[in-house]
């Protein structure tokens, strides 16, 4: 059945129009906008979603907000540091309005979903809060705005997944492109916005996904990230009018189906839940060459009364279980996490187990930060923020401590292999040097002297050196 469903979709996306232009010359529209985007992989796609539904009504990015009619803010809420940095960015976007009072200034995104009211009160120069569902709405929001009015829709949805729209690369390498395949969130984990401001989880229409990906790929495109927030939750049931009736399409069936666009398509996908993602996925993984041994599989804390507060749906050991599980069916695979500190009532010990689970999972790289609480979760209303932010702090610094050594070491295991590497582009230190990614996530530089190759190649390279951070080869 996935075959005929995976011709299907194939056969379809070929036939749809071409997706649409990349930046273009802004020149070509009649006024500019500038967007700037905080936050989560997801929030950088929908701002292309964005572009593209601008540029239908005669919007062309700049990358200069001082030639812009329109300044776009696209925001996250999930830690309140994330908002203390908007809020001082529309500080400065105040004084541009004040000088030039025809712009036009707008809040996007999630911090546009949970304070609506409070940034038209005191933000007083906001003109436009748009959440992240109604984004279609944009352009009569444009027209209220225009008119002197402030332009407000923060409406969640259970439909919207923005499926037809063909998202405009911005500040794209050309290489590497973002693809949303679903978007809300229905986990509920206590201390987290997410379910709140962006909404009921929902997947995207297989084919527009592939479509996408496809396009990309006819680009010159040579890897796609699949993104949601808990991608493994994927459900898509598409209606067939032939015979080949009704059949699902999980995340596993859909990461094969990406995965058979061409084998020079490399597929990555961002975020995994540990609850929900499935042998099927992993034997996936395992089967195609081109889909990366790197899974994102966020733990949040290494201790089971921690977890269980969090609403996580798993113990220490069933997470353990699963990193095994991982090694097992794809010997080798990058894993990195997510992970919290000083959550409510963590003691010293609940501390020691998320450091002695880091050990043993031996992460190649966290990300790591300390509880802040948000207003209206479920941790909020349950349960005293009662960890002193010192303890916090120095929580914390162990566990970025504890990270940098199972990062050096993860690099030093590397030292003397050779990997198929994707060159993105020059390294950020030199234009001598190329730098690329391995299939397990790791970013890797090497000379481009004695090398005939250019950016979106792919190439072998051996390891001869390392930092925590970065890989140094040589190609062979
Ligand atoms: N405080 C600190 N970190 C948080 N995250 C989500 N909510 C909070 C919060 N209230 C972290 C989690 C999540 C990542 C995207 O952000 O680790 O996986
Ligand atoms: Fe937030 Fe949990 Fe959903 Fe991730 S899975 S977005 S942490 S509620």
């Amino acid at each position: 059945m996935l075959d005929v469903l995976t011709q299907k979709v194939h056969d379809e996306a070929r036939q749809g129009e071409a997706f649409a232009p990349f930046i273009n010359d802004p020149a070509q529209y009649k006024k500019k906008f500038y967007i700037e985007s905080y936050g989560c992989q997801m929030n950088f796609s929908d701002s292309e979603i964005v572009a593209s539904i601008l540029q239908d009504v005669g919007f062309g990015a700049t990358r200069d907000c001082s030639e812009a009619d329109l300044i776009l803010l696209n925001t996250c809420s999930i830690r309140e540091k994330a908002e203390q940095t908007v809020r001082k960015r529309l500080t400065e976007f105040r004084k541009i309005k004040v000088a030039r009072p025809g712009l036009l200034v707008g809040v996007l995104g999630c911090m546009a979903e949970r304070i609506k009211a409070k940034l038209l009160e005191e933000e007083q120069l906001v003109d436009i809060v748009v959440g992240p569902d109604a984004y279609r709405s944009l352009p009569a929001l444009l027209e209220e705005a225009e008119g002197g009015q402030k332009a407000v829709n923060v409406l969640l949805s259970r439909e919207e997944t923005y499926a037809d729209i063909s998202p405009v690369r911005l500040n794209s390498n050309g290489v590497s492109g973002f693809v949303s395949i679903m978007r809300g969130c229905n986990n509920m984990c206590t201390f987290c916005v997410v379910p709140f401001t962006r909404g009921r989880e929902r997947s995207r229409n297989a084919f527009s996904i592939i479509k996408e990906c496809q396009d990309l790929f006819d680009r010159g495109y040579k890897e796609v990230t699949l993104l949601g927030q808990n991608v493994d939750s994927y459900y898509f049931t598409p209606e067939t009018t032939d015979d080949t009736g009704r059949d699902t399409v999980t995340f596993a069936s859909l990461l094969e189906m990406v995965a058979n666009i061409s084998p020079l398509l490399r597929v990555r996908f961002s975020t995994s839940h540990p609850k929900d993602i499935t042998d099927d996925v992993l034997h996936v993984i395992a089967k195609y060459e081109n889909i990366c041994n790197y899974i994102h599989l966020p733990v949040q804390s290494g201790s089971t009364r921690i977890l269980q507060m969090m609403n996580r749906t798993y113990t220490r050991e069933w997470y353990l279980a699963k990193i095994d599980r991982i090694r097992e069916i794809i010997p080798g695979c990058g894993i990195s996490s997510d992970i919290i500190a000083g959550f409510c009532t963590e003691t010293e010990e609940d501390h020691q187990s998320t450091l002695s689970l880091m050990e043993y999972s031996g992460y190649d790289l966290s990300y790591m930060f300390f509880y802040s609480e948000r207003p209206g979760t479920l941790a909020q209303r349950r349960y005293k923020d009662d960890v002193p932010e010192m303890i916090k702090k120095r929580r914390l610094q162990e566990i970025v401590d504890l990270q940098n050594r199972l990062s050096r070491k993860s690099n030093e295991k590397d030292l003397g292999k050779t990997f198929g590497v994707l060159i993105e582009g020059n390294s950020k230190k030199s234009d001598q040097d190329w730098m690329g990614r391995t299939s397990h996530n790791k970013v890797i530089v090497f000379s481009k002297t004695g090398a005939d190759c250019s950016k979106g190649d792919y190439v072998k390279v051996k390891v001869t050196d390392c930092t925590k951070a970065t890989l140094l080869g040589e190609i062979v």
